[in-house]
């Protein structure tokens, strides 16, 4: 039967359920400081990828977690056993990633460094912005991905302070980003799915 099945096409429960389930990914906002602009680029890609229909989609905010400084306390702090059930709950991620001294903020590498297994085997995008781009702060963001087996797709969407921000500080995106954004987030897609069948 389970032969007969294969041959004409009838899925299994099992995998019913994987492919009717829509892939969850996360959009992670990396800084936390007072004035930050991540909000503003988390809604944009929200914005983008909810068009899509193809996922569910929500932005994950650090900040929302209230993670200690990793080693120096007991554990109990509820914001970690709540950010490890968020990332195990999710597909995929979209990191919004932003160059504090030519790498990423602190806050994202404490929460990267808080969660090792939950990370597995899924796959990512990043989205970055600074003075040039945020790209410095985006490759950084790739060797650790690899060390946590996060797949990181190619496409890299490079948003200028200068260019797309008025003031630094009001993200007005040029139109270009769109094509990347949606071409990143097909990769995210493709690469989530297929990760998920080792899982
Ligand atoms: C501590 C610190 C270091 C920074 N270093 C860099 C840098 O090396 N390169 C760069 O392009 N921008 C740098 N910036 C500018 C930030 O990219 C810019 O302020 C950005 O808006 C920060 O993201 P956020 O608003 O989401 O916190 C730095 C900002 C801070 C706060």
């Amino acid at each position: 039967m389970g032969f007969l099945n294969k041959l004409f096409g009838n899925k299994t429960e099992e995998e019913k359920t994987m492919t009717n389930t829509k892939l969850k990914i996360g959009i992670i906002l990396g800084s936390t400081r007072e004035g930050r602009v991540s909000p503003q680029v988390g809604e944009w890609v929200k914005g983008i990828a909810d068009q899509r229909g193809d996922a569910d989609y929500e932005i994950v905010d650090i900040a929302d977690f209230k993670l200690p400084f990793l080693g120096t306390t007991d554990g109990s702090e509820p914001g970690i056993a709540a950010w490890n059930q968020k990332l195990a709950s999710l597909d995929g991620f979209v990191f919004v990633v932003q160059e504090y001294n030519h790498s990423i903020t602190g806050a994202l590498k404490n929460a990267l460094d808080f969660a090792r297994e939950a990370w597995y085997n899924k796959a990512a995008g990043i989205v970055s912005y600074g003075s040039t781009g945020g790209a410095r702060a985006a490759e950084h963001l790739r060797g650790i991905l690899a060390e946590l087996k996060v797949a990181d797709v190619r496409t890299h969407p490079t948003l200028s302070l200068f260019t797309d921000f008025e003031n630094g500080s009001v993200f007005k995106p040029a139109d270009l980003h769109q094509t990347n954004m949606t071409a990143m987030l097909d990769e995210v897609n493709a690469w989530s799915g297929a990760l998920k069948t080792i899982r």
